[in-house]
C-alpha cells in the first residue's frame, strides 16, 4: 500500500451513494490510494440504496475496519461493472490495499493537516446540503469538513458534487460561496447525449466528469465528438 499519490473521497448522506463507490473504484483503477470517509448519514443512505451495512455500522472504529471495507467492496462488485481483467477474488483483493476507511470523528488523521503532501485533492460524492453548508462556512467539525477546509487552503482541487432538488436560496448561496473559495461545484446531473442504456452508463458519465475535474485522464464515458458535415462523428 502506498500513499504517495492519493485522493480523499467523502461520501455524505445525500442520495446517490453509487456515485461515490464508482469514484472509489475509478480512483483505485487509476492507481491512486484513497482516504475514504463516510458520514454517519452517508452509511444510512448506503444501507437504503445499496443494501449494505444491514448489520449496522455503529461499531466502525477509527480506522480501516476490515468488515466495513469488505461490505463496500461487495457493493462495488454487485452494483458496478468490473474491469474485465478482474477475474478472481485474488485480483479483486488488490482493491482492499488501495483504500483506508476513516471515521468522520477521526480529526487526528494525517489528512486533517496540510502537511500531508501526497494528497492530490478531494471529492465529496454525493454531497448533502448539510455538508456543503458546513464546508462553505469552514466549520471543520468532522474529518470531512476539516479535510475539505485543508484542501482549499492548500490550493488543491476540491470537487463538491451536490444532490438535491429543487434548490432553495440557502443552497445556492452556499454553492456560490464554495465556488468563490476555489471549489469546483459539479452537481450530479448526468447528460443523455451519449445515449445511456444502463444505470452503469449514467454513473460512468458522472464519474468521468468528476475525474476530469480532478485532472485525471480517463476514458470511462463516451465524450461528445461533435458534428462534422451535419453528422455526429461515431469514431
Ligand atoms: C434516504 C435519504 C436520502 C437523502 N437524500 C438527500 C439528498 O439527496 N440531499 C441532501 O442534501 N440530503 C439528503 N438526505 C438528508 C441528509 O442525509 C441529512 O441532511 C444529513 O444530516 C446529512 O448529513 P451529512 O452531511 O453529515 O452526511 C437524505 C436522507 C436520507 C435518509
Amino acid at each position: 500500500m502506498t500513499k504517495k499519490n492519493s485522493y480523499i473521497l467523502a461520501i455524505t448522506g445525500a442520495s446517490g451513494a453509487i456515485y461515490g463507490l464508482s469514484l472509489l473504484k475509478a480512483l483505485i483503477e487509476h492507481s491512486y490510494f484513497v482516504h475514504l470517509i463516510i458520514s454517519e448519514p452517508g452509511f444510512t443512505v448506503m444501507k437504503e440504496e445499496l443494501d449494505i451495512f444491514k448489520g449496522g455500522y455503529n461499531s466502525i472504529p477509527v480506522i480501516s475496519n476490515c468488515d466495513a471495507k469488505q461490505e463496500i467492496l461487495n457493493a462495488i462488485k454487485l452494483n458496478l461493472t468490473l474491469n474485465p481483467n478482474i477475474v478472481s477474488d485474488a485480483d479483486f483483493n488488490f482493491y482492499t490495499d488501495m483504500f483506508e476507511l476513516l471515521d468522520e470523528k477521526f480529526l487526528e488523521s494525517e489528512i486533517a493537516s496540510g502537511s500531508a503532501k501526497y494528497v492530490k485533492g478531494m471529492a465529496v460524492v454525493p454531497c448533502s446540503m448539510g455538508s456543503l453548508a458546513r464546508i462553505a462556512c469552514g466549520i471543520s467539525g468532522n474529518l470531512i469538513e476539516r479535510a475539505a477546509d485543508v484542501v482549499l487552503k492548500e490550493k488543491k482541487r476540491l470537487v463538491v458534487c451536490p444532490r438535491e432538488t429543487p434548490l432553495n436560496d440557502i443552497h445556492l448561496k452556499n454553492m456560490l460561496s464554495l465556488y468563490s473559495s476555489g471549489a469546483i461545484i459539479l452537481p450530479l446531473i448526468p447528460g443523455f447525449y451519449n445515449k445511456p442504456k444502463t444505470i452503469t452508463d449514467i454513473v460512468d458519465f458522472m464519474t468521468g466528469r468528476i475525474l476530469d475535474s480532478l485532472c485525471i485522464d480517463n476514458d470511462i464515458y463516451v465524450r461528445w465528438k461533435g458534428y462534422y458535415n451535419g453528422k455526429y462523428d461515431e469514431k
